[in-house]
């Protein structure tokens, strides 16, 4: 089987040779390709709804690798016990709804030696919960998929020196590799902010101290982008 696009990407960024829980599975495919190729010697496949695992079941049945893949259903890791795997892959979800599975299990995934995401939305929050934890990110792509962007990060454990925040949605190695589809996220990213700041600029309460920082960081990230032009 192949992957392509947003999870092949995903994929690229596990560490081969080392077990690890996807959760929010859904169809199964990257435990199934991790395992088929094998590039993985076992994994977990989570997720919370009953249909979209007993689709990964599935999937894991057809490829003849039930040996392999466990199929849990649960909330977030909380299916997981403390060092049953090496690591955690979290895909095609919410950057919130992500912070919150970690938030609410630090004794599953303080345990793990990496974490692969792929946030569809709010990837700052997520770059900036990893790092206040003490995480960091080694290993990022920019990669598209039917003409959308998507972000994949591999963070691991050990403090780094807290990203500015210019670089929250953005990605520190995404901009250090000047990632080719850099310009097209920062212009993305800036135009999500403009279109916030014009909010802030519209409304009744007092945003004063809002709008201070959102138009700073504004300065930034359009500073950013010229130099990449
Ligand atoms: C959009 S699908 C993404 C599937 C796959 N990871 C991918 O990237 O293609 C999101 C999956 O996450 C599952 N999910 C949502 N909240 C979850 C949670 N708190 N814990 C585990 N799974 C969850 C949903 O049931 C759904 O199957």
């Amino acid at each position: 089987m192949k992957l392509t696009g947003r999870l092949a990407a995903a994929a690229a960024l596990i560490p081969e040779g080392r077990s690890f829980a996807d959760i929010g599975t859904d169809h199964g495919y990257i435990p199934v390709y991790m395992c088929h190729t094998g590039k993985t010697p076992r994994a977990v496949a989570a997720d919370i709804g009953a249909g979209p695992l007993q689709a990964a079941r599935t999937h894991i049945v057809g490829a003849g690798l039930q040996e392999k893949i466990t199929c849990r259903l649960g909330n977030g890791l909380t299916c997981l016990t403390p060092g049953e795997v090496e690591g955690g892959v979290i895909c095609g979800m919410g950057g919130r709804l992500m912070t919150e599975i970690l938030r609410a299990s630090p004794h599953v995934w303080r345990r793990f030696s990496f974490l692969v995401l792929q946030p569809m939305w709010y990837s700052g929050t997520v770059r900036r919960f990893l790092y206040e934890a003490g995480w960091h990110i080694e290993a990022e792509t920019l990669v598209t998929e039917e003409h959308r962007l998507y972000e994949v990060m591999r963070a691991v454990p050990g403090r780094k020196a807290m990203l500015p925040f210019w670089l929250w949605d953005i990605g520190p190695v995404n901009w250090r590799q000047q990632d080719a589809l850099l310009a097209r996220r920062l212009t993305l990213v800036i135009a999500r902010k403009k279109k916030i700041l014009n909010g802030l600029l519209q409304s009744r309460k007092d945003q004063a101290e809002r709008i201070r920082v959102l138009q700073k960081e504004l300065a930034q990230l359009e500073a950013r982008k010229c130099r990449l032009l």
